[in-house]
């Protein structure tokens, strides 16, 4: 990438905008624009503009959002929905203002139906009803991505990348068992109950649903690759996965197994267990010249041990703050 371009990570203190953080650190990128949440509230447009208007930021990797497992999704709707409109809203319109070149925007499988044919191509999207306890999430994310698209036949430029990422994990997730999403949550559950000694942990659902799990490095890894590479050929909105998937018992097995917990796994089958399968087709972003470097196994493992050494509260150090 261009070394003297400015590129502004929005959310860089979250599980994928840290991720991306630490990937233009590594490329060596001189200008990382971050900002935290109190610095910059991204639901107010006049602060947003202010922010654009006195950086003039190159490129944008749009981060921020409110993000939570079925349970948050389930409470917050409103939330979920009004939050992450004004987020995007404002973001791409001061992106466009002031002339950013590219900007990408992280949308979510949730917003594929609920009974879509596995594995999903993006071809799938708004063919049916997405799933029910994410709906208010899903319908701001398909908002996210028809703005984006919007924007380019408009313009006549591409440059706004919608990018739906599978279940994300890694350092800096949300590792709080209530609001977190199920990987990080099952990490937090059998390292206290380990911690503890408790003879069983019971979890939601039955266990039966699948999900596709992507490294939020592999993630980062793409991003830094749509900044910089041609896009002529390649479609928006476009899948990121790894191409396989694992039910939610064999994952807890999985992380039980990888964090020492020796105890019962109970199911809860009186809880929701959401959409039985949301495996993406990734043949679009992988054909393009993208491939997923991180093994499930490993993955895991270095996630489980970030967990134990640092916490929650890790966060990448603040380089250029604007
Ligand atoms: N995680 C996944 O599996 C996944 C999968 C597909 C797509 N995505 C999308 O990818 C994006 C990043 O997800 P993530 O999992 O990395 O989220 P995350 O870990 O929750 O991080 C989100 C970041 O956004 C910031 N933020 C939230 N609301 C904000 C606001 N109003 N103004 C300014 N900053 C705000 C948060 O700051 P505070 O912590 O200070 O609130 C946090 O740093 C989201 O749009 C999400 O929908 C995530």
């Amino acid at each position: 990438m261009d070394q003297t371009a400015k590129i502004f990570v929005a959310g860089h203190q979250g599980l994928i905008g840290s991720a991306v953080w630490r990937a233009l650190h590594s490329a060596g990128m001189p200008h990382i624009l971050v900002q935290t949440r109190a610095q910059l509230e991204l639901t107010q447009a006049d602060a947003v503009d202010a922010f654009f208007k006195r950086t003039q930021p190159d490129y944008v990797v749009l981060a921020a959002g409110r993000v939570g497992g079925i349970l948050e999704n389930k409470t917050h709707p409103a939330d979920f929905l009004n939050t992450n409109l004004s987020i995007q809203q404002n973001v791409f319109a001061s992106a466009h203002r002031y002339g950013v070149r590219r900007l990408i925007f992280f949308a979510s499988s949730c917003m594929y139906p609920r009974s879509c044919p596995q594995p999903m191509a993006e071809s799938a999207l708004l063919t049916g009803q997405p799933e029910p306890t994410s709906i208010a999430y899903a319908i701001a994310k398909l908002a996210g991505v028809q703005l984006c698209l919007a924007y380019n036949q408009q313009y006549g430029e591409k440059r706004f990348l919608p990018v739906i990422p599978n279940s994300a994990y890694g350092p800096n997730d949300n590792f709080n068992p209530d609001t977190g999403h199920v990987l990080s949550a099952l990490i937090a559950r059998f390292v206290k109950a380990k911690r503890e000694g408790a003879a069983a942990v019971t979890l939601w659902g039955t266990g039966a649903p699948k999900r596709e799990f992507i490294h939020a490095d592999d993630i980062a890894a793409a991003c830094l690759q749509l900044l910089s590479k041609d896009i002529s050929t390649l479609e928006f909105p476009v899948n990121l996965g790894v191409g396989r998937d694992i039910s939610i018992k064999a994952l807890a097995q999985s992380i039980a197994q990888t964090v020492g917990y020796t105890g019962e796994l109970i199911w809860d089958t009186t809880k929701p267990d959401g959409a039985p399968r949301k495996l993406l087709d990734s043949t679009r972003i992988q054909t393009w010249g993208w491939q997923p470097t991180i093994p499930f196994e490993a993955g895991i493992q270095s996630t489980c041990d970030w967990y134990v050494t640092q916490g929650v509260n890790q966060h990448p150090a603040t380089t250029t703050s604007a």
